[in-house]
């Protein structure tokens, strides 16, 4: 039998899951590590942290399958997009992360609209100048800290800086590469064009790949450290939501999932590069060969749950480690004891700024209609319905872009919740269904490891062996009709609080 090691190193954890070559799960282990804020709408991460990370779960699975090193012929990687990560000329880490929802570069957004014009971008990156993405991160790095600009040698992302200390090769691929706005989405390879418009050197980005692409093999350190052997090859792999694609099965037009991880994106596949011409969705390069995905972004959606949990409800971090239940399975059966609509409480989850449809760093969280009847299980609700609003709202976009979904999968931790499904069910007015395999992200770089090690033909026939379909919710024609109603309000909340917005940034 031959293996495949599948990474995922997310915000709040890397997962590393061991598959065998039919994509079942022999072992998997995770490890959190923190996120620094030093300022509100600031977030950073230690890149050593997520490689001791991987290195351990690797490790993990290799000494606890007792799995010949040598039958593991690939691995793939996946994780967070759009985090900065500089190397001096000795490859050492210049500063912290500065990863995908920190929100400090708007006036380095503005440096790049002026730059390289808002059409232009638009054109060649396919989204307009984004806080959330690489290069105003460079930038800022550039205007704020220019002894650290002077002693980058390299830029990469985060799992491509993993990749780094695994191969010694400076790669990426093209889905990854699409958050930097650096890329040329449509010709997939970068932007000379752009490039000169900033002055970055070229020379300081890696190599771009196709995602089941080779991008390098083991080096005698990784190996030593984990155990695994310097013939197994590291693929290029892919940005999480284009993993997650890849697990899920949409590699195809018509296909569409939703995932509730820190961050919520509703995303669907497409076999050209179609832009929306007010970059409220980003079209990204996917991890198919040849395809792009266009993918609407709530920054905080699973994000919102965990921090009302942990600062307004801890008592189910209490009751999991009493009974051993999963806090989040505990909210939600609390939750569907609530009725459609939280008793009229409406939340803004706003907490890092917003993406689509709004592209506004500014904006922040909101609980509307509090009242001396709600209970912190009404507000718990509230959260996981603002949220459903929210994505929502960019289904609402694909849909104005004419972007035909036939079937929405949904993934990631939040689509554990039965009852987040069927909000969103109800919600979007379609099916929601679910796969067998839940390792998302994790599967799709496997599938890709595979595919670059030979095991498999290619994506979309190894999507279609390996990928079933497992439960499916019906949208409810009563809730329905109550969520459109409750999004049109959710909707006037935020136009009526823009300007609000820019007064509470100013204070
Ligand atoms: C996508 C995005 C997030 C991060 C973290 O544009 O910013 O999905 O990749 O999950």
């Amino acid at each position: 039998m031959r293996y495949l090691i599948g990474v995922d190193i997310g915000t709040s954890a890397t997962k590393t899951v061991l598959f065998d070559e039919t994509c079942q799960v022999v072992w998997s282990a995770s490890q959190e590590y923190p996120l620094y804020q030093p300022q509100n709408g600031w977030a950073e991460q230690n890149p050593q942290d997520w490689f001791e990370a991987v290195t351990k779960t690797v490790r993990s699975v290799i000494n606890n399958s007792a799995v010949n090193a040598e039958d593991i012929k690939g691995i793939g990687l996946s994780g967070q997009m759009h985090g900065l990560v500089m190397l001096d000329e000795k490859n050492k880490v210049i500063r912290p992360a500065i990863i995908w929802c920190d929100q400090r570069t708007q006036n380095e957004c503005r440096e790049i609209t002026d730059r390289v014009g808002t059409e232009r971008l638009i054109q060649i990156t396919a989204n307009p100048a984004l806080t959330g993405f690489t290069a105003s991160k460079i930038l800022w790095i550039r205007n704020h800290e220019p002894e650290n600009y002077r002693a980058c040698r390299h830029i990469l992302l985060p799992k491509d800086y993993v990749r780094f200390c695994m191969t010694d090769e400076f790669a990426t691929e093209v889905s990854d590469a699409s958050g930097m706005q650096l890329l040329d989405v449509p010709s997939r390879r970068w932007s000379d064009e752009v490039l000169d418009k900033l002055e970055i050197n070229k020379s300081l980005l890696p190599k771009v790949y196709e995602s089941p692409e080779v991008t390098g093999t083991i080096n005698k350190k990784f190996a030593s450290l984990t155990g695994l052997s310097t013939k197994t090859v590291v693929v290029g792999g892919a940005g999480d939501n284009a993993a997650a694609a890849i697990g899920t099965g949409i590699v195809k037009d018509g296909l569409a999932f939703t995932t509730i991880g820190t961050s919520g994106v509703v995303f669907a596949h497409t076999s050209k590069p179609i832009i929306d011409p007010k970059g409220r969705v980003h079209t990204f390069c996917c991890a198919v060969p040849n395809c792009w995905h266009v993918m609407g972004v709530t920054q905080a959606a699973g994000l919102s749950l965990k921090w009302f949990r942990d600062t307004l409800a801890e008592i189910y971090k209490a009751e999991e480690e009493k009974t051993g239940i999963d806090s989040y399975a505990l909210i939600s059966n609390d939750v569907k004891k609530i009725p459609i609509g939280s008793h009229r409480l409406i939340y803004l989850p706003y907490l890092m700024g917003e993406r689509t449809p709004h592209l506004d760093a500014n904006c922040r969280g909101v609980f509307f209609g509090l009242s001396a009847i709600h209970t912190r299980v009404d507000m718990l609700r509230a959260v996981m319905e603002g949220v459903g609003y929210s994505l929502t709202d960019c289904l609402d976009v694909l849909r104005e872009m004419k972007i035909n979904v036939t079937e929405m999968m949904a993934c990631g931790g939040g689509a554990k919740s039965p009852v987040w499904r069927q909000m969103l069910a109800d919600m979007y007015g379609c099916e929601v269904k679910t796969i067998k395999a839940k390792e998302g992200p994790a599967l799709g770089a496997a599938i890709l490891a595979g595919v670059g090690a030979g095991i498999f033909p290619d994506v979309v026939s190894a999507c279609s062996e390996f990928i079933k379909r497992e439960t499916f919710c019906s949208p409810d024609s009563v809730a329905q009709a109550y969520y459109e109603k409750g999004h049109a309000l959710y909707k006037k909340l935020y136009l009526q609080l823009k300007d609000c917005y820019k007064d509470l940034a100013r204070l």
